[in-house]
């Protein structure tokens, strides 16, 4: 490729979401039922060609761990990236209004330091939900209309593999807009 670029993105969101089996199935295209809980936070890379190959795009994903004792270490990652993924479970409204309070401290955050972090709202775990959307959909659109800042939802299975593929273009596509 004639050039390269790196860009950085942070997935976020309550523990059991999904956020490391999303990564794991776009990583290896696999899935485990049975999943460890994120210690801290994890780091995985991958390197996606773009342009027909013109150009080569090194994602550098921070994974932090959803679990509320490491809350407090979570900024320490949303700083300098280029994207945050908010992701949530499809079946758990309590997940929704987590994400909610993640993307008030992010949008926080953007203000106080003038960032151009773009806010990608996830659902999760769709293959659980009816093919119209999940029970609090109302709430998630409403949610969306009043926050502007956030750039995309997306409707995700990393059990079925269902919307990953489109997820991860639009963060490709997103690399030249840096
Ligand atoms: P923390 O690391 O604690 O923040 O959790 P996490 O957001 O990384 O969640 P994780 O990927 O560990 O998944 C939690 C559980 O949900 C696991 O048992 C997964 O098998 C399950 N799961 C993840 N994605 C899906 C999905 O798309 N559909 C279904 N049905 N289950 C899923
Ligand atoms: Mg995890």
């Amino acid at each position: 490729p004639r050039l390269s670029a790196d860009f950085k993105l942070v997935l976020l969101g309550e523990s059991s979401v999904g956020k490391s089996s999303i990564l794991q199935r776009v990583q290896n295209g696999t899935f485990d039922d049975t999943k460890a809980s994120t210690v801290g936070a994890a780091f995985v890379s991958k390197k996606v060609s773009k342009d027909n190959g013109d150009k080569m795009v090194n994602l550098q994903i921070w994974d932090t761990a959803g679990q509320e004792r490491f809350h407090n270490l979570t900024p320490l990652y949303y700083r300098n990236s280029n994207m945050a993924f908010i992701v949530f479970d499809m079946t758990s409204i309590d997940s929704f209004r987590k994400a909610e309070y993640w993307i008030r401290d992010l949008e926080t955050y953007k203000n106080d330091n003038n960032s151009s972090l773009k806010l990608v709202l996830v659902g999760n775990k769709c293959d659980l939900v009816k093919s119209e959307g999940c029970a609090f959909e109302d709430e998630i659109r409403q949610f969306l209309n009043v926050n502007p800042e956030i750039s995309k939802y997306f409707k995700v299975s990393a059990k079925e593999n269902v919307g990953l593929a489109e997820l991860f273009e639009y963060v490709v596509d997103s690399v030249d807009d840096e």
